[in-house]
């Protein structure tokens, strides 16, 4: 049982139900007792390091961190003659972790330089199909599940109607991002049947086939009108991929902004760059859930690596 995306599981309404009473009665278990997961970073994290790792410990496993920078550089290709830079083999890697562990976690971020081959998502399927334990998708190319759980879980925590209007704007950065969060957001609203809007510049598309069913904009201000909830992300561009340009910095979102909107919810994954993508006041303001998101990544884990360890019962 892999957690890669919204289809992975049964019953996600159920899912968020589940983490939702995780937070409200403070659960813990010995459910992972004598379990190891182990959590794989070939990217930087914060949230989602200390998160699925506090998530495992609150469920009596033990847990094994790995970066990228302690690892061989791994061929992922098939078939390929290892005569360069790359040490090891992905088949080899997934088998060998597998050895050691009940559970890993894998974060393997989009290079950005072939849209292709990300939208392929190649490193985390054959990490997937070598490995022979459940692997959770701690953001690949294309998705961040455990982020897109955790704000569900969050807006049904928040929501005061059954189906508010939601908004995905995109927000300027001095880097190129990738597109795994947005995609994913849009992928989990849409198929819990709610409402997005999602607007970017023109050049800044996501994936047609996860936003198919959505309402786009290159307009923000109109966009936002009559929002409840405003999520905001930056990402790269779409064409030319993998580039980024300061050609829309007035995107940021500040007050006037949210002020256009049903006096929405202001989110965002985190980390990010204020002043840039999203002003201070509109940050630490109370309608802002930045800190309601983070937290809320412990317990969403913890629904997730819960299901897994009874699938394995
Ligand atoms: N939102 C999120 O995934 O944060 P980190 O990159 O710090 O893990």
């Amino acid at each position: 049982m892999n957690f890669y995306d919204y289809n992975s599981f049964d019953d996600v309404p159920g899912l968020i139900r589940e983490a939702l009473a995780i937070k409200q009665t403070n659960e813990v278990s010995n459910m992972g007792e004598g379990k190891t997961m182990a959590l794989i970073f070939l990217n930087p994290s914060l949230r989602t390091r200390m998160s699925t790792q506090q998530a495992a410990y609150r469920l009596g496993m033990k847990v094994i961190g790995f970066n990228s920078s302690e690892a061989w550089p791994w061929e992922i290709e098939s078939n390929a003659v290892m005569n360069s830079n790359k040490s090891e083999h992905i088949k080899d890697a997934a088998r060998v972790i597998s050895s050691y562990v009940d559970v890993i976690g894998i974060r393997c971020f989009a290079g950005l330089e072939d849209w292709e081959k990300d939208s392929a998502d190649q490193l985390i399927h054959e990490f997937i199909k070598y490995a022979t334990v459940p692997v959770v998708n701690m953001e690949s190319a294309v998705f961040h599940p455990l982020q897109s759980l955790t704000d569900m879980v969050t807006i049904e925590e928040t929501k005061t109607i059954k189906n508010p209007k939601i908004c995905l704007s995109w927000a300027p950065h001095p880097k190129a991002l990738p597109h795994a969060v947005g995609n994913s957001f849009t992928q989990w609203i849409l198929n819990s049947g709610l409402d997005l809007t999602i607007c970017h510049p023109p050049g800044y598309d996501l994936d047609k086939s996860i936003t198919s069913g959505a309402t786009i904009s290159h307009h923000q201000e109109e966009a936002l009108e009559g929002a409840d909830y405003v999520y905001v992300k930056s990402w790269c561009m779409s064409a030319p991929y993998g580039k980024c340009s300061d050609a829309y910095n007035d995107w940021i979102i500040n007050q006037d902004k949210m002020n256009l909107t049903q006096n929405a919810w202001f989110m965002h994954c985190l980390p990010i760059r204020r002043n840039v993508v999203a002003s201070d006041e509109v940050l630490d303001s109370p309608r802002s859930l930045i800190n309601v998101q983070a937290e809320n990544r412990m317990y969403a884990a913890q629904a997730v690596i819960s299901r897994i360890l009874k699938s394995m019962s």
